[in-house]
């Protein structure tokens, strides 16, 4: 729906109760004048005391205490007249919009929209400056709200600051930018997370990622990430983990590695002793703890460990854009041409040929373990020369660059000592071997 929204805020009459109208645009400053921000106008609308001196002023009775009094002011209903909204009775495109009253000490009132339409309603809802033909006095200056008829004071606001008119379907998030954090807000309660960061890209980074790093007690994370979480997270709070933390060997894998793993899962344990129950500790202290990991954090993440460890404690995981995803869109094509499948594999598992002996899947490679120089004549081996490959290096980042080949001649197009640290290799017949980049 579209609303009305108007920000009122009341400024100083020394700088600006020489204005002959409302301006729009005005600087607010802490002075006394009126903004109202309409949601439709590019700049808001800044009444100085002067402007709203003559604007048609109205008079409410009240009593306070054993007092009769009177009160003088602006209706609520003139200042959003001349902000540009239109009244229109029952008829009124403003039948399902709010108005917020707070004041500077953070009191807030509401007043649906029709209820200080003039079209609509009898009683009247005034900016008041005046009481019984004087100034406010000192603890309602320099406007008070004053509702007529009002069986309480409940919605008088002294002091009264701003005024925002809003429609009723944002109710929720303040504006549409406003939502997709307000649902990232929402998210399940937990004091431990594994979160992913996305490819590199900083805008791929989810909202809801930011929002728990934003709240977080301790971000652990590997040193290559520490730049990326400090956009999020004071470096006080960032903890950068041993590497002795990447991945976990269970003790049942020990005697299927080699010797050399071997001493590095024993490493990867002692540091394992310490690590854990400090996890549980602060846990205990009450404290919100993130895991924090580049991509997805269920693809070949070296967290991907503590879902499993601390899954008693709740932990939630929440999902990152993988580089997977970053690759796909820095090839520009379909992944999965003609309905094929894709195999994703670290480098062990190079998919199988067809019956014609060739890659009819989309093989997805990632290279941590395993580089191009290696995995090119293990696949040349399997597969036809012409068989199409590209390498998609660092994809998300503006030095993201494809290159398309076959594996007879990706060789010719680049070298192994070339290629930066992050990459993913594509193989199979569904990629359209372009020069495109
Ligand atoms: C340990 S895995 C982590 C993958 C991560 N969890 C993800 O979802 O992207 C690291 C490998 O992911 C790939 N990788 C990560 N970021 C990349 C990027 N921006 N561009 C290309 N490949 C990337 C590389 O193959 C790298 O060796």
């Amino acid at each position: 729906m579209t609303g009305i929204r108007f920000v009122v805020s009341l400024l100083s009459l020394s700088l600006l109760s020489g204005l002959n109208c409302p301006v729009r645009g005005a600087t607010p400053t802490d002075t006394v004048a009126i903004i109202v921000d309409y949601y439709r106008s590019d700049k808001p609308l800044t009444f100085s005391p002067a402007d709203l001196a003559k604007l048609p002023h109205e008079k409410v009775q009240a009593e306070v205490g054993k007092k009769h009094l009177t009160f003088e002011g602006v209706p609520l209903a003139e200042i959003v007249r001349v902000a540009g909204a239109k009244w229109g009775g029952k008829c009124s495109s403003l039948l399902d919009c709010y108005l917020l009253a707070e004041s500077d000490d953070g009191f807030r009132a509401v007043f649906a929209l029709p209820e200080i339409d003039p079209g609509l309603c009898h009683q009247m809802v005034i900016l008041a400056d005046r009481c019984d033909g004087q100034p406010l006095s000192k603890g309602n200056v320099p406007y008070q709200i004053i509702e007529e008829d009002a069986k309480q004071r409940g919605r008088w606001v002294k002091r009264a600051k701003k005024i925002s008119i809003r429609p009723a379907t944002d109710a929720e998030e303040e504006t549409p930018a406003k939502r997709p954090v307000a649902a990232a807000e929402k998210m399940p309660k937990s004091q431990v997370y594994l979160v992913g960061m996305g490819p590199g890209d900083a805008g791929l980074v989810t909202i809801k990622a930011a929002a728990i790093l934003q709240k977080a007690d301790c971000v652990f994370c590997f040193d290559y990430l520490k730049n990326e979480v400090a956009r999020y997270v004071p470096r006080s709070k960032i903890e950068v983990a041993s590497p002795m933390l990447m991945g976990r060997f269970r003790s049942q894998d020990l005697k299927t590695l080699s010797p050399e793993l071997r001493q590095r899962a024993r490493l990867s344990e002692e540091e394992m002793t310490t690590f854990l129950p400090r996890v549980r500790r602060m846990v205990a202290e009450k404290k919100t703890l993130v895991f924090a990991d580049p991509g997805d954090p269920t693809m070949y993440c070296p967290w991907s460990w503590v879902a499993e460890e601390f899954a008693d404690l709740g932990l939630v995981v929440v999902p990152g854009l993988s580089s997977f995803n970053a690759a796909n869109a820095a090839l520009k094509q379909s992944i999965t041409k003609n309905g094929c499948s894709i195999v994703i594999s670290p480098g062990d598992n190079l998919g199988s040929p067809d019956k014609r002996g060739r890659l009819a899947d989309t093989l997805v490679l990632f290279t941590h373990r395993v580089k191009l120089k290696e995995l090119v004549p293990r696949l040349a081996a399997r597969y036809p020369a012409d068989t199409p490959i590209a390498v998609v290096c660092e994809a998300s980042y503006e030095r993201q660059q494809v290159i398309f080949a076959t594996l007879g001649s990706i060789w010719k197009k680049v070298s192994p000592e070339d290629l930066p640290h992050l990459y993913l290799v594509y193989v199979g017949d569904g990629l359209i071997a372009a020069n495109r980049n």
